[in-house]
């Protein structure tokens, strides 16, 4: 049996064999992730997008985020079950940070929590990590930020702009983060991150200077339509097959095709005989 991943051997890998981290939603997916022996399962907010048909993930709270992150938990993954703080369950204040962490690791099972942001969220991650709870940073493009950032747009591409990034990184390690998203910048700028941080980071649209890799799992199977960005590679392209699974499923009920007599349930004979002669 793959040996259960914790966020101690999290730490370990920072500079070894890269972290393969997906998105999950629920306990068929967690499943699958857990299959393919996956490093880290995120149950994430962008489960407002992927699963729950909304334009941003500004719309959903934490009772959605527990829910979600219970079902993923219930699949008992040997990978590292991080649950996503979502927006307004941190920038309230400390207590109520604190207790929307403590309900994605009692309630949702979560071992881990990610919120978004730099040195602006020094104090709640030190408030979380305090209630003995690992903390996953997530700097760069942070999609809760989208209506500051006036969209979803590349960050760190200017000079100043990556210095902040790294004095941001180098505070949320300071205030005890085991793990660093890093979402939507340069590549050369994420490898300057890797090099300066003693954490883990995780790329996602951050070029392969990272110690490990985060795709959305319905990108990485090609389970959605519409806009693909850039960085995203499908492996799959299970909307296509689930369609045409589903057009055969359509055919087959339409023509009588479906069910055949192997797939139906049958009484004796004699049962049968009485049933319609009488
Ligand atoms: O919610 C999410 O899917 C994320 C990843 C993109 C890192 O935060």
């Amino acid at each position: 049996m793959a040996e259960k991943i914790t966020v101690p051997i999290v730490r370990e890998r920072k500079g070894g064999e890269r972290l393969a981290m997906v998105t999950a939603y629920d306990t068929p997916g967690a499943l699958i992730a857990d299959a393919a022996g996956v490093d880290i399962i995120l149950v994430g907010d962008s489960l407002a997008n992927n699963v729950l048909g909304f334009d941003n993930t500004l719309q959903v709270d934490i009772d959605v985020m527990v829910h979600h992150t219970a079902a993923v938990s219930r699949a008992k993954p040997n990978a590292l079950v991080v649950g996503d703080m979502p927006w307004m369950s941190y920038h309230v204040s400390r207590e109520a940070t604190v207790l929307n962490a403590g309900r994605l690791i009692r309630e949702g099972g979560a071992e881990a929590v990610k919120l978004e942001g730099g040195r602006k969220r020094v104090p709640v991650i030190e408030a979380i990590i305090d209630a003995e709870i690992p903390v996953m940073g997530h700097l760069g493009l942070t999609p809760q930020s989208v209506h500051t950032m006036g969209g979803y747009k590349v960050q760190g591409k200017l000079g100043s702009a990556a210095k902040e990034l790294i004095a941001d990184a180098v505070a949320l390690v300071d205030a005890g983060v085991f793990s660093i998203v890093l979402e939507g910048i340069p590549d050369v700028l994420a490898g300057i991150v890797t090099k300066e941080v003693p954490v883990s980071t995780i790329g996602i649209g951050a070029g392969v200077h990272t110690d490990g890799q985060v795709l959305v799992f319905h990108d990485l199977l090609g389970l959605n339509t519409g806009h693909v960005a850039k960085f995203v590679r499908r492996y799959a392209d299970l909307y296509g097959i689930a369609v045409e699974a589903m057009q055969q499923y359509v055919d087959d009920v339409r023509k009588g095709a479906f069910p055949s007599d192997d797939e139906s349930y049958h009484m004796s004979s004699t049962a049968a005989g009485e049933l319609l002669g009488g």
